[in-house]
């Protein structure tokens, strides 16, 4: 049997427990000989707890597999046969500064949805296409899970830009599948979920249970309160009216689009009354992690990890490296090209979408016309996102302009200016590209 080498790029995430957890519980089926967890000088400090936690919690597991902790990213990566890239450039403080810019202006304040996606996409862009040359270069047939967010827009900027073989993934899909579970009393195996959009404005169009469909009813327990959100997206209820005429089940993040106003207020009050941004209950939070990492008897992935937003998304990135290397031909929901899959979208770009998967790669299943309740956001959203890509690798202001104005949360060409002059600002030291 082969022996798998990975290579994790931000190894020094505090979500790297998560993904450790993943591999010992698919030990069985995949054969993973090294991990490298790799990270830049500033998060050594990271790498080195975080890396000796996940050594300890290798040994719990009675596993062989190795930890090998280094700033060498080329080391990492030659000869890799997956990468999985988790990266924030500019750490949590430019992400606090995405978050709280288009607040000034009343508009959504978040780290990928809205202004502050887009400069989240083009501060990290150029990175990420750094690191795909080095994995053309080092690991041609290596394939690259991509979490690192934007999901979506940073999949489609390698997909366009590279020849890397690269899926992007998200927990929402999963983390619905689980939660809907949850709200049926089922087991989450029985429920299977339509999925279609783009990452993080993704619809289930309908659910399954046993093949059952059951979308009224999951609408229905909606519209009684029922919860279906991620840990850092306000739990704010459906409008029963809305839910029940659009027949589909939305994903938390399109509260951003469909609530804006009262998200707007939400967030204004978070960083009035001193709770912070997002970003800055985030830095707390990991600093409590970090301490208990810290601790030499702590060998499994803590509880408490449970608090961040990316619940199941060791189970998203381990069975979906585990459906490639066992050619398993099992249905997981991704970002891939479009591929003529949905009708009126470019063949070449990406979406969010249920897809076959196999040692080939993924292989999004064609669903035709979608219904014209979702399908302008989409190709709003879309039509940002391949704008942003482009400014990412060119630096031009004027198409920069375009892509913001193009974003379904800027309302004016005004505020846009006044958005992008302060995120060009703030992040000055990350856009070489705009000098
Ligand atoms: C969700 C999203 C992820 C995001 C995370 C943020 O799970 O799907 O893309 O990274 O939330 O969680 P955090 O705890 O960092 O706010």
């Amino acid at each position: 049997m082969k022996n798998l080498k990975i290579a994790v790029i931000g190894g020094g995430s505090s979500y790297t427990p998560e993904l450790i957890d993943g591999f010992i519980k698919r030990a069985h089926e995949l054969p993973v000989k090294e991990i490298y967890l790799v990270d830049i000088e500033e998060g050594k400090w990271k790498l080195d707890i975080v890396g000796e936690l996940a050594k300890r919690m290798i040994k719990k597991a009675g596993l062989d597999t190795e930890i090998i902790l280094t700033l060498n990213r080329k080391e990492a990566i030659k000869n890799a046969d997956f990468v999985v890239t988790q990266i924030r450039v500019g750490g949590l403080k430019a992400r606090a500064k995405d978050e709280i810019i288009p607040l000034k202006y009343n508009v959504i304040g978040q780290e990928t949805t809205g202004p502050g996606g887009f400069a989240k996409a083009i501060r990290t862009i150029p990175v990420i296409l750094d690191i795909c040359r080095e994995i053309e270069e080092l690991a041609p047939n290596a394939w690259l899970i991509n979490f690192t967010n934007p999901a979506g827009i940073v999949t489609e900027a390698i997909l366009r830009y590279t020849n890397v073989k690269a899926i992007g993934l998200c927990n929402v899909p999963i983390g619905m599948v689980k939660m809907v579970a949850k709200i049926l009393n089922v087991e989450s195996s029985r429920v299977k979920i339509d999925f279609v959009g783009l990452n993080h404005l993704v619809w289930g169009q309908k659910v399954y249970v046993d093949g059952k469909d059951v979308t009224r009813r999951v609408i229905e327990e909606l519209c009684d309160g029922a919860s279906l959100t991620m840990k850092n997206i306000p739990d704010l209820k459906w409008d029963k009216a809305f839910l029940e005429s659009l027949a589909m089940i939305p994903c938390p993040y399109h509260r951003y689009y469909y609530m804006m106003e009262d998200l707007i207020i939400q967030e204004k009050e978070a960083v009035s009354s001193g709770k912070g941004t997002r970003a800055e209950q985030v830095m707390k939070i990991e600093k409590e992690l970090f301490e208990l990492y810290k601790d030499p008897k702590l060998d499994i992935k803590p509880p408490q990890l449970e608090k961040r937003g990316g619940a199941y998304y060791s189970d998203a990135a381990v069975s979906l490296i585990s459906a490639i290397y066992n050619d398993k031909k099992e249905i997981h929901t991704v970002n891939v090209k479009n591929n003529g899959a949905v009708s009126g979208l470019p063949n070449d770009v990406v979406i969010e979408i249920n897809a076959v998967v196999d040692k080939t790669g993924a292989h999004a299943i064609t669903l035709g016309e979608l219904s014209p309740k979702i399908y302008g956001l989409i190709q709003e959203a879309k039509a940002y996102e391949q704008l942003t890509v482009e400014a990412a690798v060119t630096g031009d202001y004027g198409i920069a302009l375009q892509a913001l104005i193009m974003n379904p949360l800027v309302p004016s060409v005004k505020v846009a200016k006044q958005l992008l002059k302060d995120i060009l600002n703030e992040h000055e030291e990350y856009l070489p590209q705009f000098r």
